[in-house]
Order: C-alpha cells, then sequence, then structure tokens
C-alpha cells in the first residue's frame, strides 16, 4: 500500500496521490495522510550538520513526515530551510516580554516560507509527471515557484493582481524565467482563475490548496520546536493571509503530538491586516461563517480577502486553543521599523506576527513571561518601497536620508560633530 494518500477531512473520503483533483467531490480541500515510518527525536537530530543531499534541507530533514514515500532522487531542493530563530532583546522589549525568539523565514533561498512547501510540491508534480506548474499570488508564492521550477526544468505561470505585488518579488519571477501573467484584478480573482485553469486546462496548482504544499510548510514549526530543543513555546504567532500556513502548522502539531515529537503544543495566534481579515472577523462569530471582504494593507503579501484554507485553518486553531486577532497597519509598520532597526529586517506582513504579539501582550492573552515565538515570512528585500516610503515619511522613528556635499564640514555637521 502506498504510505500516503489524500483525505478529505469532511466526508472522509480517500484518493490516491496522483489525482488531479484539487478538492473532494464534495467540495473540501484535500489533507495529506501519511502511514508514517518509525522516527524519534534523535533521528531528525543526527541529520543536523548534514552537509549534502536532501538530508541537508531542513525540509526533507523531516523526509519521513513529509512525504514518506518519494524516493531521495525524485527531490527537487535549493537546500531550503536550516533557517535562524534569533532572540532580540530590543524586539522583546517593544512587545513587553523578557524574551522572544524570532523564526526568519525570510532567509530561505528565495527569501520567504514558501521555499518549504515549494520544493515538497514541485518534487511531487514534477515526479508524476506535471508539465505547466502555476500558482496565482500576491508575489512570494510566484518568486519561489519560479524559481523552482526553474530548477526542475519545467514550465511555471505565475498569476500576479495588476499593480499590487512588491519590486523585488516581480523583479524574481521575471528573472527566474516564469511566464508571468498580471491579472486586471486582486489576488482573489487570480486564485479562482487558476483553479480554474487547473480543472479545465490541466495546469497543476501549486498554491496551498496543494497538499504538498501543505507538507512541506509543516517544518517551519517542526524546525522551530527542534531548535528549542524540542520544547515548544507556549504561543507560536504568525501572519496569516490565504491560511495555507495556519492550516499546515495544526497539522504539524497532531501529528508531532501523536508520533511523540512534542509533549506540550503551542497555542497557535494568526495575525491579519485589518484591511484583510476575514478570518479575525469569523472567530469572532465562533467561525460561523467566512464573509469575504474587499482588501486592502500595506501588506501587500496578505491582501486576501477570500482565504482558501480557512476550513484546515479552523481546525488547526480550536485544537490549539488557538486565537485569531487583526492589526491596522500603522501598527505593522510601527512593529516592521523596530524589526528592521533591531539589524534583522523583515517585509511588512510579516511584522503583522510581532505587532500582533505585542497587542496579544497588551490585552493580556499573552503573559509577558510566556515563552513566545515569532514567525517572520519574508526578507526585508522583498518590498524595497514600503521600507523607503516609510523612513522618508513623518513616523517618529523613520530614518531620513540626509543629502550633503561632498565636503568634509557637511559630513562633521551631518555627524554632529
Ligand atoms: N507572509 C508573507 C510574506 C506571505 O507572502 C504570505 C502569503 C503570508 C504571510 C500569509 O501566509 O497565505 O499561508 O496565510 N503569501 C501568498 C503569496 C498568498 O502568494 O505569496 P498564508
Amino acid at each position: 500500500m502506498a504510505p500516503t494518500l489524500l483525505r478529505c477531512p469532511a466526508c472522509q473520503a480517500t484518493l490516491p496521490t496522483t489525482t488531479g483533483m484539487l478538492r473532494c467531490a464534495c467540495g473540501s480541500p484535500l489533507d495529506a495522510e501519511h502511514s508514517f515510518p518509525s522516527v524519534s527525536r534523535a533521528l531528525f537530530d543526527d541529520r543536523l550538520g548534514t552537509l549534502d543531499g536532501p538530508h541537508a534541507s531542513g525540509v526533507w530533514r523531516f523526509h519521513e513526515l513529509i512525504h514518506p514515500g518519494l524516493p531521495a532522487d525524485a527531490v527537487v531542493t535549493r537546500f531550503e530551510g536550516n533557517t535562524p530563530l534569533y532572540a532580540s532583546p530590543a524586539v522583546a522589549r517593544f512587545v513587553g516580554l523578557g524574551a522572544i525568539r524570532l523564526k526568519h523565514e525570510g532567509h530561505n533561498p528565495s527569501g520567504s516560507f514558501k521555499d518549504r512547501g515549494m520544493t515538497a510540491a514541485v518534487s511531487h508534480a514534477v515526479h508524476h509527471g506535471a508539465k505547466i506548474l502555476a500558482c496565482a499570488s500576491t508575489g512570494n508564492t510566484s518568486a519561489s515557484l519560479a524559481s523552482y521550477a526553474a530548477v526542475a526544468g519545467v514550465k511555471a505561470a505565475i498569476l500576479v493582481p495588476a499593480g499590487k505585488i512588491a519590486l523585488g518579488k516581480m523583479s524574481q519571477a521575471l528573472a527566474y524565467g516564469a511566464t508571468t501573467l498580471i491579472v486586471e484584478g486582486d489576488f482573489d480573482a487570480a486564485m479562482t482563475l487558476v483553479q480554474q485553469g487547473a480543472d479545465e486546462l490541466g495546469l497543476t496548482l501549486l498554491n496551498s490548496l496543494n497538499p504538498f504544499r501543505v507538507e512541506g510548510q509543516k517544518t517551519i514549526i517542526l524546525e522551530t520546536i527542534q531548535q528549542l530543543s524540542w520544547e515548544a513555546p507556549d504561543w507560536f504567532v504568525f501572519p496569516a493571509g490565504n491560511l495555507g500556513n495556519c492550516g499546515a502548522f495544526g497539522k504539524a502539531l497532531r501529528e508531532a503530538k501523536q508520533l511523540g515529537l512534542i509533549d506540550k503544543v503551542p497555542r497557535l495566534l494568526a495575525v491579519q491586516a485589518a484591511g484583510a481579515a476575514p478570518f479575525a472577523a469569523a472567530f469572532d462569530r465562533d467561525f460561523d461563517r467566512l464573509e469575504p471582504v474587499a482588501a486592502e494593507t500595506i501588506a501587500t503579501a496578505i491582501r486576501i480577502g477570500n482565504p482558501v484554507s480557512y476550513q484546515r485553518a479552523i481546525r488547526s486553531i480550536r485544537e490549539t486553543g488557538g486565537h485569531v486577532m487583526k492589526v491596522d497597519d500603522g501598527a505593522i509598520m510601527a512593529a516592521k521599523a523596530v524589526v528592521d532597526a533591531a539589524g534583522i529586517g523583515a517585509e511588512p506582513a510579516s511584522c503583522a506576527s510581532v505587532a500582533g504579539a505585542k497587542q496579544a501582550v497588551a490585552s493580556g492573552l499573552i503573559k509577558p513571561t510566556d515563552r513566545v515565538a515569532c514567525l517572520l515570512t519574508g526578507h526585508l528585500l522583498k518590498d524595497p518601497g514600503a521600507t523607503i516610503d516609510f523612513h522618508q515619511g513623518d513616523a517618529p522613528s523613520a530614518n531620513k536620508p540626509i543629502t550633503i556635499q561632498p565636503t568634509l564640514s557637511d559630513l562633521a555637521r551631518a555627524l554632529g560633530l
């Protein structure tokens, strides 16, 4: 029997992993379900420091938990993962905690956490003969897919919303050679279109609706806990848009607990931008229904009004005693200024996690002594426009550039000497 099948979490129907179907006949996204071989903390610890081959990747180090049946020679990897888990006293002070950890996924090869899901899903797709890999994206998924498709030597088609994709991300898609389609509409329109393309034109969908994207993204949380010597934090805080990560993190924790890799499950805190917060609104109504919104936020990565992984995400929040909140753009940029000035840096959407942690400490949801890990999802250089505009503006923490003449006196004056 194959070690992995796809199961519908709503009606429990099962399908082989080779199905081209995106959703179950009942409409629900499908989840990968594995018959896990025996694993242990020691197995994954022994692979740390591996310098070559799939186990050198922070995703494929957990091969047995991601895609146990995929042969090692089918793995398409850029040695993603193995990202730093910073401790930053400056960010901890800003948030109101004694200490904080920042899991920086911007250190992945294409500069965002998307590479973790992409290595798993592209490996699976190409192994099963996919010809055109496609995604809709606010920018990071497309940059990542463009890169991994190029490494695999397969065509990529990316659909991005016109005028709403940050400069760094757009330049990556073009540079890696993806067919780049600028859709006259928002992300949600592009997402609907790419699903139609998958159903009717035979495109292979690489958004997080693809169950193997979820499998790869589980390793964000597995690697963080491994870096903490397998002692899970009290809270894991992350920015939330299309809700792929939220679904993946709950699944990772459920499986890690079942397999005896962790003793305690951290609470998940999903943070949305206030102008793109349908999940936070649904949480406040005990998840009675999802009401899509016309999304708007400076954090273009999470400018999403109709998240695809809503059902998976509900399960993750419920199972972990989690919470969902929203933060406004001013709070996101204030948090970003602190993360950046700490020498670490991240793109705007990433910093929704830090802004959310601060708000949660202020409201008493998170206690100042709690162990908190915040996820930074993308690199500072992804969105240079947002950073430069901020520092040329009037915010108290703006670090305005100073123009000088090439003279020693101007230099001395500018430095206050
Ligand atoms: N942070 C960044 C930097 C992102 O690019 C995204 C999603 C998220 C957070 C939200 O993660 O969707 O799993 O809830 N970006 C997608 C994209 C939508 O197309 O690049 P999520």
